[in-house]
């Protein structure tokens, strides 16, 4: 099985997220912004943060991009100051290309000027690591 763990980041918090999943899974995450060949991908992870409401566009982009038949499932995790779920538009793209979404997707808070401040903390990064886990043992 190939799990490959892709993702948006503006000021760092969901490379934090990224990076303390990827210890679980032992796997390099990878950031969409620096150059790279996507191998073969059985399960493709995909983080962002919420910007105005929604994904980055260019994760949108990238995920509109890829072939259809390139991928098998998905799992998708997100941070935002609301700690609110608002990656529907992640889900609908895969679904167009018949890729299987996992239902449960982690968001976490993440800081934003000086609201939720310190996020995402020691405890948040252990929940990352255990929605890490939680799509292994999906997947077994
Ligand atoms: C330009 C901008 C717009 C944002 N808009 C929202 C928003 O609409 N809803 C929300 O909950 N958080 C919003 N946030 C907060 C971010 O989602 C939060 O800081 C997140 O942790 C950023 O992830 P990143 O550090 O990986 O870029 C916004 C942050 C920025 C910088």
């Amino acid at each position: 099985m190939n799990i490959n763990l892709i993702y948006k980041t503006r000021t760092g918090h969901t490379e934090q997220l990224a990076k303390a999943m990827s210890s679980v899974l032992n796997i390099e995450p990878i950031d969409i912004d620096h150059p790279h060949i996507l191998g073969d991908t059985d399960l493709l992870i995909v983080g962002t943060g919420i910007y105005g409401g929604r994904p980055d566009q260019s994760l949108l982009d990238y995920l509109d991009n890829l072939p259809s038949n390139k991928i098998k499932g998905a799992a998708i995790f997100s941070s935002s100051v609301s700690n609110k779920d608002q990656t529907e538009l992640i889900v609908n793209i895969l679904k167009q290309k018949n890729i299987e979404v996992l239902k449960t997707r982690f968001s976490c808070k993440g800081q934003f000027l000086i609201f939720g401040w310190g996020h995402p903390d020691l405890n948040d990064l252990r929940k990352a690591r255990e929605f890490a886990q939680f799509i292994l043992d999906s997947i077994a």
